[in-house]
């Protein structure tokens, strides 16, 4: 049963919050009520919202794509600006699948989320699409964890591990739709960070090396040798690196394009290999 404070208690809460610099110290306020079991579970959540946890961190779950996904202290929170990845990786992929569906047969699309952190992206790739195969991989434990939790209703298989190193064999040349938010702050970007982010998310879920793109690049670069022919490859960016992505999917021979969402400021560079 949730904690029910007071009138008095409540606007006391959402008083602190805002005191905390909480933009929409109602709204949080209103979940952490809903969240917490006691009264006394209440004011510790509250303490650590004050004391600068991510609310997500606190609550164990974030709201992506109208999913909740959850998340455990130091596990990267997935984004808003990460939904127009989404959007863009099903339009690709309902594209891709319409043959199937216009001769009667049940579309299959295998989709690998590399740099899965809570596996957010493959969640919701699993939820909008009809016929998803998922892997999903991370090279930190805990982000594993939380994302066997969150892929385990969609079946979705994840590995702990760099890059493609973890993947079975049987996906070389058979992967249709590739998605990797890698980590891409440049290294001495990291400080000018808010701290929710600088002192409570993993460092190796942010730091991307000096120019922020180290990661990126590999994932770029061994795209073509796992993408089945006709498939996708899809990378979140920022606008200043995006050239920088664009010329790494040229070089590695991927035909790139550059898209982009105002409303969420989110940059993608999508690369194809060519259909078979
Ligand atoms: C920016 S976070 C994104 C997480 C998730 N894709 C999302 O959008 O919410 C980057 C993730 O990449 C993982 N990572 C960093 N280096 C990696 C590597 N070499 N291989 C696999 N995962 C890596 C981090 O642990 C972190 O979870």
């Amino acid at each position: 049963m949730a904690a029910s404070p007071t009138a008095v208690g409540h606007s006391l809460i959402v008083t602190r919050l805002r005191h905390a610099g909480c933009v929409f110290a109602e709204d949080e306020a209103r979940l952490l009520v809903a969240a917490a079991h006691s009264g006394s579970e209440l004011s510790e959540m509250v303490d650590r919202r004050v004391a600068g946890f991510p609310l997500e961190h606190i609550l164990g779950w974030a709201e992506f794509c109208g999913l909740r996904i959850g998340v455990a202290p130091g596990v990267f929170v997935p984004r808003r600006r990460t939904e127009f990845l989404v959007h863009e990786a099903a339009a690709l992929a309902r594209q891709a699948q319409a043959p199937a569906r216009r001769a009667g047969a049940r579309p299959r699309t295998v989709v690998v989320d590399l740099c899965c952190g809570s596996g957010a992206i493959g969640a919701a790739l699993a939820t909008v699409l009809d016929g998803v195969e998922l892997h999903a991989v991370d090279i930190d434990p805990g982000a594993v964890r939380c994302a066997r939790a969150n892929l385990a209703a969609a079946g979705g298989q994840v590995y702990v591990g760099d890059l493609y190193q973890p993947l079975p064999e049987s996906l070389r040349g058979a992967i249709d739709l590739l998605v990797a938010n890698a980590p891409y702050v440049p290294s001495d970007e990291i400080a000018l960070m808010p701290p929710e982010a600088r002192d409570h998310e993993a460092r190796v879920a942010l730091d991307g090396g000096p120019d922020g793109l180290d990661i990126q690049r590999r994932v770029i670069a061994e795209a073509a040798d796992w993408l089945a022919p006709g498939g996708n490859l899809l990378v979140e960016t920022s606008k200043r690196q995006a050239p920088h992505s664009v010329a790494a999917f040229a070089a590695a021979g991927l035909l790139p394009l550059e898209a982009s969402s105002a409303e969420t400021a989110a940059t993608v560079v999508v690369g194809s290999t060519p259909a078979a």
